[in-house]
Order: structure tokens, then sequence, then C-alpha cells
């Protein structure tokens, strides 16, 4: 395949950034995009050019670092798919494609595709955690029996991969579904009730204090995320919240 890939070039978080245009041959559809990117890479290295920076780790769909914004859509045009794990034979041969960063203030450009996403890392530690005593022996797994239901639930919410995609595709740049899966894991299971209304308080605020916008119910985070995780964590996240703060 020969393909035209419109890319957001910028050197640095303060520099001015532009899209830049670059012509790229021999693609098989059953590379990854990340490996089509790489096959750019190499030829821009070969001539002496800077690469282009984009994040990525696992190249398996767990980490949720290759946050790549694809004609439009985070993830790109596949659903329930990381961009690693998006495959080129999604695309036509004389397809262009444009490939940006996520864009949202909480998320700053620090170099061309690369954004900063430690807005998330400080909402998970404002409580997204369960205070345990670890001294003595280990608790035996099965000594709290939970419901297989709220088990599923909770298990569900913790695939959330921590990927952004919610926020670049949310009009609002909100990070509400990110949120509420984290605060959900725990909320479902008894040994997260302890701490429930300390948790979710302390995420919302930080949430907010990170520049992320408002939720107004638009769905399109469910839709782009590549986990699949569910609005009803959103829901539940906001009961959890109400019943906090009437608590006092
Ligand atoms: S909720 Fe989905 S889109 Fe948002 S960070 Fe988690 S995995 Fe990514
Ligand atoms: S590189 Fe880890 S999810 Fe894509």
């Amino acid at each position: 395949m020969k393909l035209t890939l419109e890319i957001w070039r910028q050197e640095g978080p303060k520099a001015k950034g532009g899209m830049k245009t670059y012509p790229v041959d021999g693609i098989d559809g059953d590379m990854s995009f990340l490996e089509m990117l790489d096959v750019l890479n190499e030829e821009l290295i070969n001539k002496g050019e800077i690469p282009v920076e984009f994040d990525h780790d696992c190249r398996e769909g767990i980490c949720g670092s290759c946050d790549l914004q694809i004609n439009g859509e985070p993830h790109g045009p596949d659903r329930m798919v990381t961009t690693c794990q998006l495959h080129m034979r999604k695309f036509k041969d004389g397809d262009t494609i444009i490939i940006e960063p996520f864009r949202a203030k909480a998320f700053p450009v620090i170099k061309d595709l690369i954004v900063d996403r430690s807005a998330f890392d400080r909402i998970q530690q404002a409580g997204g955690y369960i205070s345990v005593n670890t001294s003595g022996n280990t608790v035996d797994a099965n000594a709290t029996p939970i419901e297989k239901e709220k088990a599923d639930e909770s298990f569900y919410a913790a695939t959330c991969i921590g990927c952004g995609a919610c926020v670049a595709a949310c009009k609002n740049a909100s990070a509400m579904l990110f949120t509420s899966a984290k605060v959900s894991q725990f909320a479902l299971l008894p040994q997260g009730e302890v701490e429930a209304s300390e948790r979710v308080e302390n995420m919302v605020k930080q949430m907010d204090l990170e520049g992320f916008g408002n939720c107004t119910n638009t769905g399109a985070c469910e839709i782009e995320c590549p986990k699949g995780i569910s609005l009803e964590n959103i829901a539940r996240m906001n009961r959890e919240y109400m019943s906090a703060v009437s608590e006092g």
C-alpha cells in the first residue's frame, strides 16, 4: 500500500507545532499502525531526518501508552482496539491518514505525538487504592465472599488501561469515564467500602484540579474506549459522590 501521512510535528512543549506531509510505500495490511510508523521512522533516520516521536510500550493493548488521534478518532477507525492493535488493513491503498496527539488541556504535548498523561496518575494517587495491613500472614483470597456479579463488574472496570481515549473523544475533554472506572473497581467490592467516601471525593477533586471538563452525557468516551468501559461507571461514581458529600 502507498499512503500519505499528515503528521503533527512539534519540537517541544512550548514550540509551535504544525502538520507535515510524509509519503510511505510498501505498507502491508498485516502491519500494525505502529509498525507502519516504524517504517516511516526508518526512512527518516536513513535520510538524516528527525524521526516522529510517538509513545508505546507493550504493543499488546495492555499498557495504554499508544495514544494517537487517527483521522479524528482516538485509536483510529476500529472498535475495541488500541493504536498498537489497529491493523493497516483498515486502510486502503492511496489513503491519506491524519495523525495527531490526543488533544486536551490536561494532556499537554511533550513532543510530536507524545502527550503528558500524568494527570491520570495524580487522580489515581488521590484515592485509587485500598489501605490494608500487610503485617502477619497473607489473608486468603477467598476469605471475603463476593457476589459473582459484583466481582465481574469490578473486574470489567479494572480493565481500564488509562490510555486517555475517553478524554480525547469528549468534546469537553472530560475524564469522567477513566475516573469512574477507577472508583468503581473498588466501590463494588467490600474491601473498597472502608475508604469509599474519601476515595470518590478526593479523586473527583483531583480530576477537577487537573483541568478536565465536565460530562454532558454525549457517550463518545464509551464508543472510543478500547476496553469497552461502560457509562454505567459514571452513574455509579455520581451516586458514590452524592452519598459521600451528603454524609458530610
Ligand atoms: S476508560 Fe477506556 S478510554 Fe478511558 S482511559 Fe480507560 S481504557 Fe482508556
Ligand atoms: S503500546 Fe501498550 S497498549 Fe498500545
